[in-house]
This record gives structure tokens, sequence and C-alpha cells, in this order.
């Protein structure tokens, strides 16, 4: 696979610091090992060191005493993370003591870690839920400036490479906002257009996806790509976006050609922006299982920082490619 080889590359010369705070979980302390191994990123563990090189023991582990480990109990910048958590979450009336209960979960501390400047990002998931995962990040690292949502862009490798960028197609958003306002339907368009050309250096042709194209369906859920698309554009006039455009519209050029005369995404998309999460998590998912492409993600965008969350079905590969694609997102 070239393209997880170039993102694994670029990773290597950037050299980030990425904490992976399920360290006791056997995936992600394998997945650890074989990250430190490739050299891919430098790797912060969390938890009780004893229990971790325990665990490396019984897998036979052999780089995990490179890992730099913060225990979240007794962590010497642990009342620095926790006035920090105070001054952010005040407002919501969180207390000392509730911090410093919250800064034992290693969750918390990851993000504290990335707020405070001693690490550059996460990948967590393989043990916890989407919820556990994203909250504190939403409440402590929040979103980059312009951005008032996270999204989750899937990267889809068809073997047909008509399709899309030699097959490569980013879709967007199937993994977290369920129903995003017209507003947020644009920023989500904006950030996978960045994260297509960031990640995978490919120059984004977006199309935002409804059942309509160019008028040819009335609906408020037309309307709402319609206004989408005209929002991204205000918002972002260098990329190239075009809807509202029906799927076979976007990816197939005679059919585009016929349905969206003069569009110059129409037969040539390469990032498809779904109007919801119901839409974009059921149209990867087929694409990923009837389509027989390969999905890599769901690579969150939009956050202040490199967050991303793993499906508790990951194998360790994943988890070492989402450590790869961390790293490049921080650059
Ligand atoms: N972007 C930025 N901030 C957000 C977002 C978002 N998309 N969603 C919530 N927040 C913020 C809120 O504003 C709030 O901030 P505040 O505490 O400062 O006021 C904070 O996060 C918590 O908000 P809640 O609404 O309480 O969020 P909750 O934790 O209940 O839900 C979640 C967030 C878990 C992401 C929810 O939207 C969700 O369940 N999404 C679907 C996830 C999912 O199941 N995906 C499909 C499966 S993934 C797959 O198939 C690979």
């Amino acid at each position: 696979m070239k393209l997880i080889e170039d993102i694994k590359e670029k990773a290597r010369k950037l050299n980030k610091r990425i904490v992976l705070p399920e360290s006791t979980e056997e995936r992600t302390l394998k997945a650890a090992d074989q990250v430190i191994q490739e050299k891919l990123a430098r790797v912060i563990l969390t938890g009780d060191p004893e229990e971790i090189f325990t665990m490396a023991d019984k897998f036979q582990l052999k780089n995990i005493g490179k890992a730099e480990i913060v225990n979240p109990v007794s962590h010497k910048m642990k009342d620095q993370y926790v006035d920090l958590m105070v001054e952010i979450r005040k407002h919501k009336g969180l207390t000392r003591d509730e911090a410093l209960k919250l800064i034992e979960n290693p969750l918390y501390l990851s993000v504290m870690m990335i707020k405070n400047g001693d690490a550059d990002g996460e990948v967590a998931g393989a043990a916890n839920a989407t919820g556990d995962v994203l909250r504190p990040a939403f409440q402590y690292v929040k979103t980059k400036p312009g951005i008032s949502v996270v999204s989750g862009a899937f990267i889809m490798i068809h073997p047909d490479p008509s399709f899309g960028e030699n097959g490569v197609i980013v879709f967007a958003d199937g993994a977290v906002h369920p129903d995003p306002t017209d507003k947020e339907l644009a920023e989500i368009a904006i950030a996978t257009a960045q994260t297509t050309k960031s990640i995978l250096g490919i120059e984004p042709r977006v199309a935002m996806i409804s059942f309509s194209t160019k008028g040819s369906a009335k609906h408020e859920m037309v309307d709402k790509v319609v206004n989408a698309t005209r929002m991204a554009r205000e918002m972002a006039p260098d990329i190239k976006i075009d809807g509202e455009l029906q799927v076979d519209a976007a990816l197939i050029d005679a059919i585009g050609k016929k349905k969206a005369p003069g569009s110059e995404i129409a037969g040539r998309a390469n990032v498809m922006i779904f109007s919801s999460l119901d839409v974009g998590n059921v149209a990867y998912k087929l694409v990923q299982r009837l389509g027989k492409a390969e999905a890599i993600g769901p690579v969150l965008q939009g956050m202040a920082a490199p967050i991303n969350d793993l499906s508790r079905g990951c194998s360790v590969n994943d988890i070492v490619s989402l450590v790869a694609i961390t790293a490049n997102q921080s650059a």
C-alpha cells in the first residue's frame, strides 16, 4: 500500500510525540512496539510502568523500554494540568476535586498533555467508546479557529483507479456529528478538503452529495446541501467545490457531463461530503463491504490538535497506520 507507506515516511521525518492512553490493551501495546520499531513517532504510554512492562514481557515486545511512560496517579505535572482544567472548565462548574479525579483517567491526562504542549497527538478507542474518547478532546483541546465542529473523514481506496484520484476518495462525515446545520456542513467540507491536501497531498475536488443534481429535486434536505455549498465557497473561495450532486454525477464523467454540464467537479470528485452522519456512515460501510474498497479512518478533523478514535474492532496495523496519520496531522 503505497499511500500508507508515504504517510509513514512523512511521519518518520516529523518525529512527533503521540500518546496512546490505552497502554495495557493488547493491540495498543503491540502497536506501540511496532511504531517504535518503525520509528514512526515518539510514543508516550499512560499507566503503571510495572503493569506495562509485565505485559510487554508477556507479549515479548522488545521496544517498550524506549517509550515515555506517564503514570496518571503520580505524574509530576498533575497539579499543573488540574489548574489548567479548572481554568478551562470553571464556567461549566468544574471544581478542583473533580479535576483531580478526572486527571487520573488516561483519556483526560492525554488531552491535557496535548493542551499543555507535552504531546502532539493522541490515538485511542481500541478499548473505549467514541463518546468517551471524544468528550475530553471536545472539552479541553476544542476546535481549530474558524471551525465549530469536529467530524470524521474516511480515506476510501477503491480497486478501480478510474474513480476519484486513482481510486482514492475521501468521505465525510462518517463518524462524529449526527445532524450538521448548513454552516456546519460547509465547515465539514472545508476541513475534509484540508485533510485531503495535507495528509494525502491530493488537490481536493469536493462534491456536496444529495439525492438531487442541480435542482433536479426540491426538498428541504436538498436546500441544506445547496446552502452549505454556497457557504463553503464563500468561506474558502480557493477550494474547488460543487453541489448539489448525486453520487453518479459526482463520480462518473459521462453522467456528470449530462446532469451538471460545465461543473469542474462533476465526474471527477475525489472528496464526497454527505448531508448527515446517517448517510456518511452508511455510505462508507457500503463502499467498504459491497464495493470492496479499503477504508482508512475515521481521521478526525477540525480539532485544534490531532486526536483520533479507533474502532473497537481495530487491528494492530490499523493502530499503527492511525498513529502515522496523527503524526502527519500534527505537522
Ligand atoms: N464538534 C465539536 N464539539 C462537539 C461536537 C462536535 N462534533 N459534539 C459535541 N461537542 C461538544 C459539545 O459542544 C460539548 O461541549 P461543552 O461541554 O463545552 O458544552 C461537549 O462536546 C459534550 O457534548 P455532548 O453533546 O454532551 O456530547 P456527547 O459526549 O454526548 O456526544 C458524541 C458527542 C459522542 C461525539 C456524539 O455526537 C455521538 O455519539 N456521535 C456519534 C458517534 C458515533 O456513534 N459514530 C458512528 C460510529 S463510528 C464508526 O462507525 C467508525
